[in-house]
C-alpha cells in the first residue's frame, strides 16, 4: 500500500455517500444503487437528513453520525453545499472525496473550488474532482459513479478528464471486445490529476495497461516524470490539437509548433505512446494490455486469403513495420506440409482450403524462427472451416510455440461465427480485430512500444557548459533596458557562450573601426546599418555584401550610413554591424518555444521553401541527449538531404547533432528567461567542414 491517501480513495474499504437520495433515478440515488449492483464488499454509509432507510440499507443522519471510520466519501450534495460537507468529512477524518458535484472551476467558479481544497488541505484529505462521475473498478468490485453496469472485464484502466466520454466507453467496450480493470473519472484535477493516478495504477495488479483521455495536461514536468516512471505501457488520446492557437506566436518557430507537436514531443518524452482516435485507443489499449511489446522490426503475416494479404502488407507499411521477405529456411520449413500453390515468403497465404491442420504448423513455426519478432493471423470466412476452430488452433500454436515473448494479434473477416471466434480469442489472452488495418495497427502499437522503451532506456549525458553566467548577464543587460527581443549581436553573444558555432560580427562605430573589425573576421564580409528606426535594412540601402578588402570597407561604412539618412532623416544611428560572409551550404533552421506547461520544445528542420510551405520540422522536449539529437535529423521527411542526394556529397550530420544538443541546453538552462528563439538560417557544410549559424534571435519572456 502506498503511504499516501490517495490509496484510500482509489481503493476504499468503506465509503459514505454525502447527498445521497431518495427518489430513483437522481444521481444521489444511482450512486447508491450501482455500488449495491457492483456487490462492492467494503461498507457502505448513505447520508441523509431525513430518510432512515434507502434500498435496504440503515442511512445516518450525518457523517459524524457513523460509528465506524470511512476511508472515502461520494459527494453528490448541490456546487454550494460542498464546501460545508468536506469540511465534515475532515472532521471526522475521511481520507478521501469523490466529488460528483458540477459547477466549480469548469463554470468559472474559482474561488469555490478553492474553497474547497483549502478544507481537503487542512484535513489531509485527497480530492478526485470535483465534477466527476467517478471510479468504476472490475477488480474491486467497486462502482463509486452513477454510470452502470460495471464495464467488461479487461486489463486496460482508464483515466479520463471528461466523465461523458468515459460513460460512453463503458458501454462501447462491448461492441470493442476491449474490456477494462477500472475507469478512473477525474474531472477538474483541482487535486489528483494524471500523474497521481498513472503513479498508483502502476503497482495495481489487474492493471496491464493505462490509457487517457487528456484534454490539458497541467503540470506537464509532473506528468513527464511520473510517466517516465511506470514500468507498464501507457497509451494517450489528446482532444484540441488543432492549429488554433498558433496563429497568435510572436515567432516562426512558435507559429510552428502548435499543440499537436508539442504534445506528440511530450508523449515521446514520456514514453507514452499516442492514439489517434478512439477506435484507436480501443484498439491499441487492448493489444497493449495483452501482449508483449514488439521488440524488432520483423513483422510475420499468415493469413488464408491473398487479397487481405496484400491490404495487410500495405496496412504495414503505412504503420510504420513494412513487411519484409521471411528468411529461406523459414519459407523451406514451411514448405514442407504447405501444397505448392501456398506462398511462402510474406504475407504467407495458405489459401482458401486451409484449415486447422495447416495454421497450427504454420503459426507454430513462424512464431517460433528467430527471426520474426510480431505476427498477425489473419482468417476470411467461407463456407469451409469453423472460425472458432480457427481461433483455438491459433491459441494452441502459441501455446505449443512456447514463444510468450513475441505479440500475436489477429484479424477475422466475416459474419457472426468469426464475431465469435474474436471474442473467444480476446477472452483468451489475443486481441482480435474486425478489419486487418487494426490488427496491424495493434501491432505497431506494440512496436512502438517497444522502440519508446528503448529510447528511455537510454540515459544519456546532457551538454553542460558549466556555466550561464555570459548568457545571463547579457540577458540582465537587455532587461534593465527594458527589452525583451535581444540584439542580433546579443543573441550570437548568448550562442556563442553555448560553444554554438555563429557567424562572426561585431559592431563598428567609425570607418577605422569597421577596418579592425573586418581584418579580424577575416574577408569577404557583410556590413549592415544598425538604427532602433530602421526595421528593413536593405529596403534603405543599409546592407552591403561580400566586400572584400579594406577599400571596401571604408567605402560601405560611408554609404550605408548616407543611404540610411536619406531613407529617414530623423532615424538614430547606433554604428554598421560588420560580419563574417557565411559562405552557403544545405539551409536549415533550429528553433524553440517554450511551453507553459511542459517547458522548451526544440524544432529542427529544413530552411527555405522545405519550412515556408512544406512545414518540414520535428520538436523535441529539450534537453536533449546527443541520441536524441541525431534522432531529430532523420524525423523529416527531407532527412535523406543531409545524406547528400544526386550525386551531392553528405553533410556533417555529426557537427549538426552537437548544435542540436548544445542549443537544447542552452534554452533548457535558460528556460526561465527565454520565451522563443531561433537560428535561421544556418548552413550545414560537407563532411568535417561543420555548421555555420548566420543569423539567431532570442526572444524573453515578458512575465519575468
Ligand atoms: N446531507 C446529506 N444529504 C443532503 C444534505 C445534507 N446536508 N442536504 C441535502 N441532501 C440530499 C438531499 O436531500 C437530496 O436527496 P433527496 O433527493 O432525497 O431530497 C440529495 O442530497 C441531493 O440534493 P438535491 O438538492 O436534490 O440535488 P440534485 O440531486 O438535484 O443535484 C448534484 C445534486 C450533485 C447531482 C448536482 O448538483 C450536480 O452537480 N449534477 C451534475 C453532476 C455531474 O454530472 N457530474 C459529473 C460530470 S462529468
Amino acid at each position: 500500500m502506498l503511504g499516501d491517501n490517495i490509496h484510500f480513495l482509489l481503493q476504499p474499504r468503506s465509503i459514505a455517500i454525502v447527498g445521497v437520495s431518495t427518489k430513483p433515478g437522481k444521481i444521489g440515488y444511482l450512486l447508491l444503487e450501482n455500488i449495491l449492483q457492483g456487490e462492492y464488499p467494503g461498507k457502505v454509509y448513505p447520508i441523509h437528513p431525513s430518510a432512515s432507510e434507502i434500498l435496504g440499507l440503515k442511512v445516518y443522519p450525518s457523517i459524524h453520525s457513523v460509528p465506524e471510520e470511512i476511508d472515502a466519501a461520494l459527494i453528490s450534495v448541490p456546487a454550494k453545499m460542498v464546501p460545508q460537507m468536506a469540511e465534515e468529512c475532515g472532521k471526522k477524518g475521511v481520507k478521501g472525496l469523490i466529488v460528483i458535484t458540477s459547477g466549480f472551476g469548469e463554470v468559472g467558479e474559482h474561488d469555490l473550488e478553492n474553497q474547497l481544497m483549502d478544507i481537503a488541505h487542512q484535513y489531509n484529505m485527497r480530492v478526485l474532482g470535483p465534477n466527476v462521475v467517478g471510479i468504476l473498478s472490475n477488480g474491486d468490485r467497486l462502482n463509486a459513479s452513477f454510470i452502470a453496469p460495471l464495464p467488461l472485464p479487461g486489463k486496460v484502466s482508464m483515466i479520463s478528464q471528461s466523465g461523458a466520454l468515459l460513460a460512453a466507453l463503458n458501454l462501447a467496450s462491448h461492441s470493442y471486445r476491449a474490456g477494462f480493470e477500472k475507469l478512473i473519472s477525474v474531472g477538474n484535477m483541482a487535486d489528483i490529476d494524471f500523474a497521481d493516478v498513472i503513479g498508483w495504477l502502476n503497482q495495481d495488479e489487474g492493471t496491464h495497461c493505462i490509457a487517457l483521455y487528456a484534454e490539458e495536461i497541467k503540470d506537464g514536468k509532473r506528468f513527464i516524470e511520473a510517466a517516465g516512471k511506470v514500468s507498464k505501457p501507457i497509451i494517450a488520446l489528446k482532444a484540441g490539437v488543432s492549429k488554433h492557437g498558433a496563429a497568435a506566436a510572436a515567432s516562426h518557430t512558435g507559429s510552428l509548433a502548435g499543440t499537436a507537436k508539442v504534445y506528440s514531443a511530450v508523449f515521446e518524452k514520456a514514453g507514452v505512446i499516442q492514439a489517434t482516435g478512439l477506435g484507436n485507443l480501443f484498439n491499441r489499449s487492448l493489444a497493449l494490455s495483452l501482449q508483449a511489446p514488439m521488440k524488432g522490426d520483423h513483422l510475420a503475416i499468415v493469413t488464408n486469403g491473398g487479397g487481405v494479404g496484400v491490404l495487410s502488407a500495405d496496412a504495414a507499411e503505412h504503420f510504420g513495420v513494412p513487411v519484409q521477405f521471411m528468411p529461406e529456411d523459414l519459407q523451406e520449413e514451411l514448405r514442407q506440409f504447405l501444397p505448392p500453390f501456398a506462398s511462402t515468403k510474406n504475407p504467407v497465404d495458405l489459401t482458401g482450403m486451409a484449415g486447422p491442420d495447416w495454421y497450427l504448423p504454420s503459426l507454430r513455426k513462424t512464431l517460433s524462427h528467430p527471426w520474426v519478432d510480431g505476427l498477425v493471423v489473419l482468417f476470411t470466412e467461407g463456407a469451409g472451416h469453423d472460425p472458432v476452430e480457427i481461433a483455438k488452433t491459433i491459441r494452441r500454436a502459441v501455446d505449443e510455440s512456447g514463444v510468450n515473448n513475441k505479440p500475436v494479434t489477429a484479424s477475422f473477416i466475416g459474419g457472426d461465427r468469426s464475431e465469435k471466434a474474436m471474442k473467444w480469442l480476446v477472452e483468451h489472452g489475443i486481441p482480435a480485430y474486425n478489419v486487418p488495418e487494426e490488427a496491424i495497427d495493434a501491432l505497431a502499437g506494440l512496436h512502438e512500444c517497444a522502440k519508446l522503451k528503448k529510447g528511455m532506456a537510454f540515459s544519456g549525458e546532457i551538454y553542460s557548459n558549466g556555466k550561464t553566467e555570459t548568457a545571463l548577464a547579457i540577458i540582465q543587460k537587455a532587461r534593465s533596458e527594458n527589452r525583451t527581443v535581444l540584439s542580433e549581436i546579443e543573441a550570437h553573444q548568448v550562442f556563442a557562450s553555448y560553444q554554438l558555432p555563429v557567424a562572426q560580427m561585431n559592431l563598428a562605430t567609425s570607418e577605422e573601426d569597421a577596418v579592425k573589425i573586418a581584418r579580424e573576421i577575416n574577408y569577404p564580409v557583410a556590413m549592415k546599418i544598425v538604427s532602433p528606426d530602421i526595421l528593413h535594412k536593405s529596403d534603405a540601402g543599409g546592407v552591403k555584401v561580400n566586400i572584400q578588402d579594406d577599400v571596401g570597407v571604408r567605402e560601405a561604412y560611408h554609404s550605408v550610413i548616407e543611404n540610411a539618412k536619406a531613407y529617414k532623416p530623423s532615424a538614430r544611428i547606433q554604428g554598421v554591424m560588420i560580419q563574417e560572409m557565411a559562405q552557403s551550404g544545405l539551409e536549415i533552421i533550429l528553433g524553440s518555444v517554450n511551453d507553459p506547461a511542459f517547458g522548451p520544445a526544440i524544432m529542427f528542420g529544413m530552411g527555405g521553401i522545405f519550412v515556408e510551405v512544406l512545414r518540414d520540422v520535428t520538436f523535441k522536449i529539450a534537453p536533449l541527449t546527443l541520441e536524441q539529437s541525431n534522432q531529430m535529423l532523420d524525423e523529416i521527411r527531407g532527412a535523406a538531404l543531409l545524406d547528400g542526394v544526386r550525386g551531392e556529397a553528405p553533410r556533417d550530420r555529426q557537427a549538426l547533432a552537437e548544435v542540436l544538443f548544445r542549443y537544447s541546453s542552452l534554452v533548457y538552462d535558460l528556460a526561465e528567461e527565454i520565451s522563443e528563439s531561433d537560428a535561421n538560417p544556418a548552413f550545414v557544410y560537407e563532411e568535417g567542414q561543420g555548421v555555420r549559424i548566420v543569423d539567431a534571435r532570442i526572444l524573453l519572456n515578458s512575465n519575468k
